[in-house]
Order: structure tokens, then sequence, then C-alpha cells
């Protein structure tokens, strides 16, 4: 059984020694943890542990333990996220309980879902599905969109300018307002709290796409103001891969439809409450979902708040590293309010996938370019065994791709 690391204090010490609980090919800087985060060693071993068990009696497992285990796991993870386990149901993934919620939405022709125009391109096309059966409308398209204001100013007067921006956009048709708490292509850290205000003002629901907040930010799901939050828990919780969950306020419960309907529970065979419904959604290997508390053990021992500065930390020092090599800035305030452990950096204007590639193939470095609206960035992603030097390596390739474009 792997150990446990121990506790961390010093954010900028030398930490390179948890880099032995992954396992990464030699050779490689793994620097996208916010797209698929590994697990360190410890959760493996939690998971193999799990599928040890089932595949030694597979009918005990599922029959007497299974729904036991899954709602120890549940608890758990309530506590984490500060949500009653009631509220919570696991799921594959963000993307699953993101359907989840469209597929039970009440929406009529002519309604319209509202997303920002930092919105992760799936959950852009579930929303266009749900609206395109019904005659509804997403209002996301350029032009249409919850265009918010670009670069985000800092403090107060930024909080407001994101809000005012998606008050401008709600219209007496929207039903729902969808937004990341962290998002994807930009890494910005929404005000989830000040925009679920702004939406409860104006009598419009909100679901919150939420797999970049889980661990890297303190989450209070009960007391948000959400209808709805979706995460997964393989990025920067380092849970196994297929570990999401879906949160769903009390009063939408009696709603909520599932798409893949089975059994619900195995006892008592007949679901009881919503989240019954996706226990049991056909034979699976239900591992990952039990090892989620391993892996908030694993950030415990380290320490989360520690965990937290020290991922800021290098994700600030990528930051200032890639913009004095650029001459661009980022366009988050250089604030732990507006970005966690992941940062996105502009690039002067080129070939996005050719950059990525070289990056890959000449130096060993997994990081996504994304394109975002007409620029070019580079995302970087900060976890437990990122190294300074790892950042270094990066800006000395980078540096190296950008001069040989120009
Ligand atoms: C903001 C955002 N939402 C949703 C997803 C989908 O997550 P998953 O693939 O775990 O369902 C991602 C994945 O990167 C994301 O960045």
């Amino acid at each position: 059984m792997p150990n446990s690391p121990t506790r961390r204090t010093d954010v900028d010490a030398d930490w390179s020694d948890l880099r032995a609980d992954w396992d990464f090919r030699p050779g490689v800087t793994y620097l996208n943890h916010g797209s698929f985060g590994p697990a360190p060693a410890a959760v493996r071993a939690a998971q193999a542990d799990w599928q040890r068990r089932l595949q030694s009696n597979p009918m005990d497992f599922y029959v007497r333990e299974y729904e036991e285990a899954y709602f120890a796991a549940c608890e758990r993870l309530g506590a984490f996220v500060g949500a009653a386990a009631a509220n919570l149901a696991f799921v594959e993934n963000s993307t699953y309980g993101m359907n989840v919620v469209a597929h039970g939405f009440p929406l009529a022709e002519g309604d319209e879902v509202l997303l920002t125009d930092h919105e992760y391109g799936a959950v852009l096309r579930v929303w266009r599905r749900a609206c395109e059966r019904v005659g509804a409308k997403v209002t996301s398209a350029k032009g249409t969109t919850a265009t918010l204001p670009y670069p985000f100013a800092g403090g107060e007067e930024g909080l407001k300018a994101v809000v005012e921006a998606v008050d401008r956009a709600i219209t007496p048709r929207t039903k729902l307002l969808v937004f990341s708490h962290i998002t994807s292509p930009t890494a910005v850290i929404f005000p989830a709290a000040e925009l679920c205000r702004l939406a409860r003002e104006r009598g419009v629901r909100v679901c919150i796409d939420g797999p970049h907040a889980v661990a890297t930010l303190p989450l209070a799901l009960d007391a948000l103001g959400c209808d709805y939050y979706t995460a997964s828990c393989h990025k920067w919780l380092s849970a196994p891969l297929g570990s999401g969950f879906l949160y769903v306020h009390p009063r939408w419960h009696g709603e909520i439809e599932v798409p893949v309907l089975s059994w619900g529970r195995i006892q008592p065979a007949t679901p009881e409450r919503w989240s019954d419904e996706l226990v049991w959604q056909g034979t699976r290997d239900p591992s990952a979902y039990l090892s989620v508390p391993a892996a908030i053990d694993y950030l415990d021992a380290v320490g989360i708040e520690a965990y937290r500065e020290r991922t800021h930390f290098l994700a600030q020092y990528a930051r200032r590293k890639i913009e004095e090599l650029t001459g661009r800035e980022a366009f988050v305030p250089d604030d732990a309010d507006w970005y966690g452990s992941m940062i996105a950096l502009p690039l002067p204007s080129g070939d996005g996938p050719a950059l990525q590639r070289r990056l890959r193939v000449g130096f060993g470095i997994e990081t996504p370019v994304v394109a975002w609206g007409e620029r070019r960035y580079i995302r970087v992603s900060c976890h437990l065994y990122t190294t300074t030097a790892d950042v270094d390596h990066l800006v000395a390739s980078l540096g190296i791709c950008l001069r040989d474009e120009a």
C-alpha cells in the first residue's frame, strides 16, 4: 500500500518528492491536469482494492456491499463540497451530469437558455440539442451570448462588470443560466454566488458547470444558491477517471429524469428519491466512485489549503514567466479570486494545433493551446507534482517555438 503524503506548509519549498506518487512516462512534462487529472498511487491502490473486492464475488459485492459503500462515499463527498448527501449523486463525469439536467429540464417553445461566451463546447452542444427538440433557443452564438468584459478588471468593479454583462443578456424568455465555475478555455473563476443571486432576482434557474472548481475552490453547494451543479472528480481532486457528481437543489428533486433508466436501486428495487435513479445504472464498475474518499484523504494529508496555495503559486509563476516572454498580459487580475491552479495566457496569433504538437513532439510537454475568440492561448495546469523547473522548461521551449514561428 503506498504511503500517504506528509503535511505541507511552505508553498515555495521543494515539493518534488510528491512526483513519485504519480506515474508519468519518462520524458513527459505534464501540464494538463485541467483536462485529464491522473490519480496518485494511493488513489489507484484504493480503486484496485475495490475492483479486487468486486471481482472476488460480484454477487456479494453488487447485491450486499455496493449500496452501503456508495452512500458512504456520497456522504464523504458531500462533506467535501458542502452539500447534504441527499442532494448529490455520483455520475461518470460532468458531461453526464449536464445531460441529466438537460434531459428533464422543462423547456418549451420560445424559451431561452443563456450561456456565457467562455463555456465548454460540449456543454453548448448539450443545451443546443435540448433546445432544438422543443423549439427553444440557446443564446450563446457569437453576438447573443453574455459577452463578458475583456480583460477582467480586479476587485468589486470586475465582479460587477461580469454580473452586469450577464444581467443585460437575460430576457423575459430566459429560463436557465449555465456558466462554468472556472472556465475551460480561459481558466477564469466566475463569481458564482453573485451570478446565482442575480439569477434568483431575475427568476432564472442556474446550472453551474463545475469540474475545475472541485478541490481548487472551497465549495459550499447547499449555500451557493444554484439549482444544479455538475462536476468531475477526475480533474483537480485526482480521483479515478470516471468519477463525477451531480448536485440538485431539493426544490427540483421531483423533476429530475435520468436519460438511462434501470432499476434505480437494487434494494429496494424501486427508487425512493431522485438520486436513487443514478445508484444503479445497469451493471458497471463503480470503483471510481467508491475511491473518491481516498482522493479526498490524499489532499487532506497534504493539507487542502496548502494544496491550493502551492498550485496557485505555480500558476502565478507560469503567468509571470510567460507574460515576460510574450510581452502579453493575462486578462484576469493577478489575484487568487480570479484564477486558481490553472492560467491561460494569450500568445501571438498563429497555428494553435501546430504549436501544441511541437511542444509535445519536440519538448515532451503536454499542455493545450486553445483558440478562444480571435486569440490563441496556452493553458497551464499546475498540480502537486508540478515544479518550477517544469514551468521553466515550458517557457524555454515556448520561446524557441515562438521565435521559429516569427
Ligand atoms: C468547463 C468544463 N466543463 C465540462 C467539462 C467536461 O468534463 P468531463 O469530460 O469530465 O465530463 C470540461 C472538461 O474539460 C470542462 O473544462
